[in-house]
């Protein structure tokens, strides 16, 4: 069990020393001790972020399912695997165990490969969170198939460009699916995006609301029976260790969402060793990661990483604030959650309600308290502290990304220090770097500058579906040799990282990383609309909050402004998602643009947050004039 379990801080700098002096040794010495193999790797690493080209464990050949499933069933198959806590509260809690999931998942993976699914296809996910959502990850892995899971608040445009983007013959969904009191029609989504996706053979469809809906005849099926009539056990598909788990996208700074791919080995131990190490997990814990399998925190730390550890983890289908803003503590006492991991969005959000709805609770079970998504403001952070660690469960401020697949920059609980708003120290194997202007890297401490990585961890992402040129541009070519972030981080006088927000055109609004040019396109077909950009500004519980400047074509110039408000974020309700849509709408008679056609978003920026006192450098523009106008009728 040599460095699997870090215990203190001198052991972290001991562990982390030997990880980056000899990455290849150490992540074997993890890889052999701590996981079922098939066969051996050849190559522990081979390397060039020039290429870029990324290989772990070349050679190996295993089922990532066997040991998130099958290595179990002997010590654990009567442990409970998932906790399933319903949106109602009227509904009971599911435990399923061990032996129960590795049986639903083989139902499903038969299922699959009855439907022609086979190694390498892709399936695409579109499900609530429900037990389903997970058994389906699990199930294309059984099988070799590589899933792509779109959050199931994306719209059917947004749906629609992710199936055809990686060409998913089947989607797993469901009817609906239930949303604090509200329930949302997921297949009429599904029926709509699918009208532009001719590749689509087979839906396959969980009844989780009884809503009525329209079944296409020879394409859709209910699941349940096909379940029910599948045998109960499918042998797994011997993957390589560099073939594709999965697909997820991520939005960039310009054009259509980024399909990361992930690969199988690497990503294994790297979301197991880090789910170990960063929630001190200890068998018999109760651990529960609040995000939504949609995104890669629940990909990473809902699903694979605790489920290669042998671990309980809870799925909640439900929202924050129902029945009331007590659901988070009502579900930890419920369930005697001890490590407990969440987004700064959700602290805030319940930071703003009365007290008695945390007060009301036993929180004693806590040992650990998660923070992911966006950085954790200092007000933010010490509610959490006080209020719902009651100062004796430490907070890791974990900094990560959908590309990193599993988390670097982190404090260990009960092992490093931590201060409010620092992720603190690099985690065991990652290299990170400061880069100044001069693509240049800041060494020493107390600096500030864009933060890269410099050597491969064994989780980060290979490639961008179909787009390798794609992926070397964006992470590969700012800085030589480097993996570029999009994240601007200062390290303080101890050499703790503190991450200061994106330098790039993606927003993270609610903890969702929001790219602009898709929601300026979907503005733009608005039949009103000219041209339009979007920046973000601060917003008290979402971190950020979206203001777009609106130019109307000499046609809208009569329409009523509120009503076009309402269409543009109906438009954008339809292309995007619910999640982005604009708090406020100004209408310009133009946007700040340089010489070259490039809007200047820094001034926009500025104005959107009310901090206009130094637009900094505005002599490049072609337009100053329109500056001044936005700036008066600010909104
Ligand atoms: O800007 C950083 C922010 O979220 C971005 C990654 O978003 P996504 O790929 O959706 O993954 C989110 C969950 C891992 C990062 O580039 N971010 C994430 N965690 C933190 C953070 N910013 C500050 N502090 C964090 N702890």
């Amino acid at each position: 069990m040599s460095n699997y379990h870090i215990k203190h801080l001198e052991e972290y700098y001991q562990v982390y020393r030997k990880s980056v002096r000899n990455p290849e040794a150490f992540w074997e010495e993890i890889a052999e001790e701590h996981f079922v193999w098939r066969k051996r790797w050849d190559n522990v690493l081979n390397w060039d972020f020039k290429k870029p080209e990324i290989k772990w464990f070349e050679g190996a050949k295993l089922n990532i399912t066997e040991n998130c499933l099958d290595r179990h069933l002997p010590t654990r198959g009567e442990k409970t695997a998932i906790i399933f806590e319903p949106n109602n509260t009227d509904e009971e809690a599911l435990h399923i165990t061990y032996r129960q999931l590795h049986e639903r998942v083989c139902r499903m993976a038969n299922v699959l490969l009855d439907h022609g699914v086979k190694k390498g296809d892709r399936v695409c996910i579109y499900l609530p969170m429900i037990p389903e959502l997970s058994v389906a990850l699990l199930a294309c892995a059984r099988i070799g198939a590589i899933h792509s899971v779109v959050f199931a608040g994306f719209s059917s445009h947004a749906l629609s460009t992710r199936i055809n983007d990686s060409d998913c013959k089947i989607v797993l969904t469901s009817d609906g699916s239930f949303r604090g009191n509200k329930s949302i029609d997921l297949k009429g989504i599904v029926d709509k995006a699918l009208e532009a996706c001719p590749g689509v053979a087979n839906v396959l469809v969980v009844k989780r609301t009884g809503s009525d809906i329209t079944m296409v005849p020879g394409r859709d099926k209910w699941l349940q029976p096909l379940l029910d009539e599948a045998y109960a056990d499918c042998v797994a598909e011997i993957m390589d260790a560099e073939d594709p788990l999965f697909i997820l996208y991520t939005s960039g700074s310009t054009g259509t969402p980024k399909g990361m791919v992930h690969t199988t080995a690497g990503y294994m131990v790297y979301t197991a060793y880090t789910f170990k190490n960063v929630f001190q997990y200890k068998e018999n814990d109760v651990y529960w990661c609040t995000a939504d399998i949609g995104w890669i925190t629940g990909h990473s730390y809902i699903v694979y990483g605790p489920l290669a550890n042998g671990a309980t983890t809870l799925m909640f289908e439900g929202v924050p604030s129902y029945p009331d803003f007590g659901r988070f503590w009502d579900v930890v006492q419920k369930h005697k959650v001890n490590q407990f991991y969440t987004a700064p969005t959700a602290i805030r959000a319940l930071a703003k309600e009365n007290l008695e709805y945390v007060e009301k609770y036993d929180l004693s079970s806590l040992k650990v308290l998660g923070s992911v998504g966006e950085p954790i403001n200092e007000e933010a952070w010490h509610w959490y502290n006080n209020n719902v660690g009651k100062k004796n469960s430490p907070i890791v401020d974990t900094w990560w990304q959908t590309e990193t697949g599993g988390i670097m920059i982190t404090p260990i609980p009960y092992v490093t220090p931590t201060t409010p708003t620092y992720a603190t120290l690099p985690f065991i194997g990652i290299q990170p770097a400061l880069m100044d202007e001069n693509a240049k890297e800041i060494k020493g401490n107390q600096v500030e500058g864009r933060l890269c990585v410099k050597f491969p961890w064994p989780s980060i992402a290979r490639t961008i579906w179909g787009n390798h040129d794609r992926y070397r541009d964006t992470y590969f070519s700012a800085y030589e040799n480097m993996y570029f972030t999009g994240d601007g981080a200062l390290r303080d006088a101890v050499g703790y990282y503190r991450i200061t927000g994106r330098v790039d055109d993606v927003i993270i609004v609610s903890g969702h990383n929001l790219g602009t040019a898709p929601i300026e396109d979907a503005i733009n077909e608005h039949p009103a609309v000219a041209e339009s950009a979007i920046v973000g500004f601060p917003h008290d519980v979402k971190g950020n909050a979206l203001y777009g400047y609106v130019i109307l074509k000499e046609t809208g110039e009569s329409r009523d402004r509120d009503n076009l408000r309402k269409e543009i974020n109906q438009q954008i309700t339809e292309h995007v998602g619910p999640i982005a849509k604009l708090d406020k709408i100004q209408f310009v008679s133009g946007l700040p643009k340089t010489r070259s056609g490039k809007i200047m978003r820094r001034i926009l920026r500025k104005i959107a947050s009310n901090d206009t006192s130094n637009l900094g450098d505005t002599s490049t523009l072609l337009n100053p004039e329109v500056v001044q106008e936005i700036m008066e009728n600010s909104l």
